[in-house]
């Protein structure tokens, strides 16, 4: 990350890793990292994945894609890890279409010139306060950004179920050549969104078309 980038997550680090976890993360993440991705493969990329639900089940409906997944939180990739692995440490066949990239998204799109059918962003941190606000991810450049990685007939997705957050993203696309609409989806299970479901409100989505 460039230094005078604004950091838009909280942790890197929470409670301590078993040491399973931690042998995952150093022997088989570094086999699944998104490099060398074959040019003629459908590709879809998740950004901020928590611990990887949504992630796993698209790995398993689109097992002739790659489903690259970008997440700086250690916990939540090393949650994804015990999930896509087998006792003998080996990741599971129906997920090895998974890479994952255990940082910010912003530093592997830099160095990529992969397009993508679909980028997810479930739940993005909404930074509530006013004077944190600058740390929310999807602005009006980062939105652009992403264009650039749209493939053809590509699609952004996003949801949050904070709805000051998602009328502010809205107002970032008005800022942009970007045309965003309302899709008929049904309520996405994450676990950011089943922990917050007591407290806050539904879900709701944009999609971005190129
Ligand atoms: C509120 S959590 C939601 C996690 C998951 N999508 C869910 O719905 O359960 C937001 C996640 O976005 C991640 N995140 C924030 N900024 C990011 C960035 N620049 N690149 C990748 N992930 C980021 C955070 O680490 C955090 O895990």
């Amino acid at each position: 990350m460039e230094k005078q980038e604004i950091r838009t997550f909280g942790r890197r680090h929470g409670k301590k890793l078993s040491a399973r976890q931690t042998m995952l993360i150093d022997r088989v993440l570094p086999t699944i990292s998104p490099t060398n991705l074959p040019a003629n493969t459908g590709k879809i990329l998740e950004i901020g994945f928590g611990a990887g639900e949504h992630l796993r089940e698209i790995a398993r409906q689109n097992p002739g894609k790659i489903i690259i997944g970008a997440e700086p939180f250690m916990n939540g990739v090393a949650s994804l890890l015990s999930a896509i692995t087998n006792e003998s440490n080996t990741v599971r066949d129906e997920y090895k279409n998974i890479r994952i990239f255990a940082d910010d998204v912003r530093d592997f799109l830099r160095n990529t010139d992969s397009q993508f059918e679909q980028i997810w962003i479930l739940h993005p941190d909404p930074w509530p306060k006013a004077r944190h606000e600058k740390r929310r991810l999807l602005h009006a450049d980062f939105l652009n950004m992403l264009a650039t990685h749209l493939a053809q007939n590509g699609e952004i997705i996003i949801g949050t179920d904070h709805w000051e957050y998602f009328d502010w993203i809205k107002n970032e696309i008005s800022k942009t050549a970007l045309d965003a609409r309302t899709p008929d989806l049904h309520t996405i299970h994450t676990r950011y969104q089943a922990k917050n479901m007591a407290g806050t409100a539904m879900p709701k989505y944009l999609v971005i078309k190129n």
